[in-house]
């Protein structure tokens, strides 16, 4: 074709409005977005595209996950995917557009406000796995002799997520003093995610802006007589994304140690991209050894949410609690289904060895006062451990009056060490007994009912006849346990009741 003639083609086609190949930019690459988390850190979002014509394929990688994608399409400058098929009704929704060097992509959820990141291309090791470090031989570690009772004391997540500092530890630690809950036994003050930044060169963990001095925390917090609690991963990455102790489990020890912390909570997340739930008892052992060599007494917290049967093990590995369920929420639904549900690991709780139900939700405002006591009522039966998830600083006095109601927290406190076990379950309403040194019994009457409920004991059923009976709630000594007692309890309420040793 001649000059001529190919230059009316080019003007025929241009004024039919048919666009010709363009030079599209290729998304085929590694981006990432990083979200300040307000503390100098960021939380890396990676996406990883191979694009072919208009069809994207790839992963986004989380600092616990990466998860392949569906449905990518690319049109010009635009494009979408999804985390799941359409079928899945909680799937996310991406849809995104690049402009010059870079993409935005919106995160459209359901129920959920829609989310816009900017990714820019990374180098080709963004968001790829350091090498796998082989988990060790298993060995038993020995008991470092702590928590005989289960811990009690507060922890930051339930209620602050991220947003807490140091000066919100030290003034927790003032109320904690002040409003009377020291002097009930909650003594650890745990800090959780998000206190992390990178590590130096020597590999040193280090704080990041939030936290701008842990030992003199830690110095602040003990001159209180209270114990400081902090928060780690055997991942690369913990479950907010932070700097997890993986490949410096040894380190990581010590500097805890040398700046004066009590108490570890480990949480399995970002390692789930490393390991199968089979390596859990290795990696956490190696946790286990690293506490015990710094010669500190450091209580140890497994949290992986229940899997791969840790009431069996977790005390081989030096695990002075770990927790049996998934991530506690505030409200009856979550609190009633994790609570109830903790029956068969009764027999595996012993002095310094306890399940761990999660933390409490008590005053976060999600639950009523009612609902709260049966929430302090069966922790306290299944020797779970009491960390408070509240803010402290401002706390009515119904909630304290829930959180230290010694009576009840003796129970929790009782030094037999034993789990309450679920004796009858009619419909919804539950009794549950718990044996106390001395020869007492605890027993609690659960209503789950929408209704109030009257409800009749059987001494019988319970081997509890002619026992003295005291009412934990109401503070009052009620008589001894005849054939039946009826005892009214409100909608998701409790009666709890210690009944004395028999004749
Ligand atoms: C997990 C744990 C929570 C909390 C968060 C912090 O979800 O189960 O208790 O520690 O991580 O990121």
């Amino acid at each position: 074709m001649n000059q001529k003639l190919r230059r009316a083609w080019l003007l025929i086609l241009l004024t039919a409005g048919v666009s010709l190949p363009s030079a599209a930019p290729d998304l085929t690459a590694r981006w990432v977005a990083r979200a300040p988390n307000g503390d100098g850190t960021f939380r890396e979002t990676v996406f990883v595209f191979n694009q072919r014509g208009a069809t994207l394929t790839g992963s986004v990688i989380n600092p616990t996950s990466e998860q392949p994608f569906v449905e990518g399409t690319v049109d010009g400058d635009t494009f979408t995917f999804a985390s799941a098929p359409a079928s899945n009704p909680r799937r996310t929704v991406y849809r995104g557009a690049i402009k010059g060097d870079e993409l935005t992509i919106t995160l459209v959820r359901p129920g959920r406000p829609d989310q816009t990141l900017t990714a820019r291309r990374g180098p080709d090791s963004a968001g790829r796995l350091p090498e796998r470090i082989p988990p060790p031989a298993r060995h038993p570690v020995p008991d470092n002799g702590l928590a005989r009772t289960p811990p009690m004391g507060w922890n930051s997540w339930n209620r602050f997520r991220g947003n807490f500092d140091d000066a919100t530890v030290r003034a927790i630690a003032d109320a904690m003093v002040a409003n009377g809950m020291r002097d009930a036994g909650y003594v650890y003050v745990n800090i959780d995610d998000t206190w992390e930044a990178g590590r130096d060169a020597s590999g040193r963990i280090l704080t990041n802006r939030k936290f701008p001095d842990m030992k003199a925390l830690a110095d602040y917090v003990h001159s209180k007589g209270l114990k400081l609690g902090i928060y780690s991963s055997p991942g690369p990455l913990t479950c907010a994304g932070y700097e997890g102790s993986y490949g410096h489990e040894v380190d990581d020890a010590r500097t805890y140690a040398e700046w004066g912390i009590d108490y570890l909570k480990y949480d399995w997340c970002g390692a789930a991209r490393l390991y199968a739930d089979s390596d859990m008892p290795a990696v956490y052992q190696k946790m286990g050894d690293a506490l015990r060599a710094t010669g500190r007494p450091i209580v140890y917290s497994l949290c992986q949410y229940g899997r791969h049967d840790v009431w069996t093990w977790g005390a081989d590995v030096g695990g002075n609690l770990w927790r049996t369920t998934g991530d506690i929420a505030d409200n009856w639904e979550s609190m009633s289904r994790i609570g109830f549900s903790q029956d068969e690991h009764g027999p595996f709780a012993k002095p310094g060895h306890w399940n761990d139900p999660d933390m409490l939700e008590i005053g976060n405002g999600g639950m009523t006062d009612t609902e709260y006591r049966t929430h302090m009522s069966l922790w306290s039966l299944l020797s779970a451990p009491l960390l408070a998830g509240n803010d402290l600083r401002s706390v009515s006095p119904e909630i304290l009056g829930i959180l230290t109601n010694r009576e009840v927290i003796a129970i929790d406190q009782d030094p037999l060490g034993r789990q309450a076990r679920r004796v009858s379950a009619d419909g919804e309403i539950e009794i549950w007994t718990k044996p106390l040194a001395g020869g007492a019994t605890a027993v609690g009457v659960f209503n789950r009912r929408a209704a109030a409920a009257e409800v009749t004991i059987r001494c019988g059923d319970l081997q509890l006849c002619g026992g003295t009976v005291r009412d934990l709630w109401a503070h009052a000594d009620a008589g001894a346990l005849g054939p039946t007692r009826t005892v009214s309890v409100p909608s998701h309420g409790v009666v709890l009741f210690k009944v004395g040793k028999l004749g």
